[in-house]
């Protein structure tokens, strides 16, 4: 393919859609700020991000529906910003899926290729395989009204398929299914992905569903990327407190750095951990890091210097595993899951493999103490200057 690659990437895969630097304000603000990123030819794409990130302005741009004020959107080598909408082989499913109540599924599912004058014979068989493969075979002449959430969603993304797009978008398709219909058609929807062959960028703002569909997740706050990875990449090695927090339950401290493989809590105890100190820091001096550490990584023993000693304050029972809160003596609050049962009041020690601390760059999306909150005298203070309150409330914002 005559197609310069512009963006990096190790694996050297072909990449279908490359953007770079895009940029798009609505009445003064920005709500896209130099996003760059590539779409690899086959995989399964996730924009992930808080409402109002900017996911859907991306998608709608890449779908023509929106024009941007700078940036390139290179498909194939093409200029996808100069290719109108209809003549882009890119098809979108959205959250709502606007099918024609007063037509059946098989005329729902063959009115493009109506439109296009696509030839009957050509029609019937490519309605009756996009209908297969979304598991509605025998659904053609049913009608609109009568089908379930989770049928009518079959449909969108039938009629969308119908047209071997090189490219799927989807936009919260999701969004309007109960819990067991949702968790079910993430798993067909991964492997209709992989069955058709077709690029799937995927739009979502639930965290769990990203991490089970996806080959590559992109998280966006705010219009910026905050990071671009494997669910594996971004769950266990977090770029920033940002990521950290909006991807599952995660403990985020403050802590320092004196020396390689060995970081500070807040609270003075020392654990010995798997990083290096970052290239800017002096060896010797309590250089400011965040350290992050997941719920399901701790150990619950008996309390014993080195550990960090806390009392249970809370336990909630999640299925296969209890949820703790357990307060450290230095009065943080820390997210703790464990197998067997402890009681309030309880006292415990914590204690956490190197290879589980995860440590980062401070940054200014970093919570000033824990991310479940801290009990100081400051937080009753008239002021306001409560830190642990203001973490806990940005945790709220981030659900
Ligand atoms: N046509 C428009 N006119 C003005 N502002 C817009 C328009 N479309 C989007 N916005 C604003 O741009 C920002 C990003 O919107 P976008 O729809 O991309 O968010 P999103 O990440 O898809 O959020 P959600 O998860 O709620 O769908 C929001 O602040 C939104 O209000
Ligand atoms: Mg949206």
């Amino acid at each position: 393919m005559a197609y310069n690659q512009i963006l990096e990437d190790d694996t050297g895969s072909e990449h279908i859609i490359e953007i770079k630097n895009l940029n798009k304000s609505f009445d003064g603000t920005k709500v896209l700020k130099d996003i760059t990123f590539y779409i690899r030819n086959n995989e399964f794409i996730t924009l992930l991000g808080p409402s109002g990130c900017g996911k859907s302005t991306t998608l709608r741009i890449i779908a023509g529906f929106e024009t941007a004020d700078s940036g390139i959107v290179n498909f194939e080598g093409k200029d996808l910003l100069k290719t109108p909408a209809n003549k882009r082989n890119i098809n979108t499913v959205f959250q709502r899926y606007a099918l024609f109540p007063h037509l059946n599924v098989f005329d729902n599912v063959a009115f493009g290729l109506k439109i296009k004058k696509v030839a009957k014979p050509e029609i019937k068989e490519r309605v009756n395989k996009a209908l297969a493969t979304v598991g509605l075979a025998d659904y053609g002449e049913r009608y609109i009204d009568q089908l379930s959430g989770g049928q009518m969603q079959r449909v969108a993304i039938a009629r969308a398929i119908v047209n071997r797009p090189r490219i799927l978008l989807l936009d919260e398709p999701l969004g309007a299914l109960d819990l067991k219909m949702r968790k079910e058609m993430q798993l067909e929807l991964k492997s209709m992905q992989r069955e058709l062959g077709i690029t799937f960028v995927y739009v979502t703002h639930d965290q769990e569903e990203a991490l089970t569909m996806s080959d590559t997740i992109i998280v966006m706050k705010d219009g910026i990327i905050q990071q671009i990875g494997t669910p594996i990449d971004i769950y266990n090695e977090p770029k920033n407190a940002y990521v950290a927090d909006f991807i599952g339950e995660s403990n985020i401290v403050a802590g320092t750095m004196k020396k390689d493989f060995e970081v500070t809590l807040s609270g003075g105890i020392t654990f010995k951990c798997v990083d290096p100190m970052f290239k800017e820091f002096t060896e010797g001096v309590q250089n400011l890091v965040d350290v992050v550490i997941r719920p399901e990584d701790f150990y619950v023993e008996e309390e014993k210097e080195g550990r960090i000693n806390g009392t249970v304050e809370s336990i909630v029972f999640k299925g296969v595993h209890y949820e703790m809160l357990v307060r450290s003596d230095d009065g943080i609050v820390w997210m703790v899951q464990n197998v067997d049962p402890c009681k309030i009041g309880q006292r415990v020690g914590l204690y956490v493999d190197p290879d589980d601390i995860q440590i980062m760059r401070r940054s200014e999306l970093s919570p000033d103490f824990g991310s479940y909150g801290i009990k100081k005298p400051a937080e009753n203070a008239p002021d306001g200057e409560g830190a642990g309150a203001s973490a806990a409330a940005s945790k709220e914002e981030n659900k």
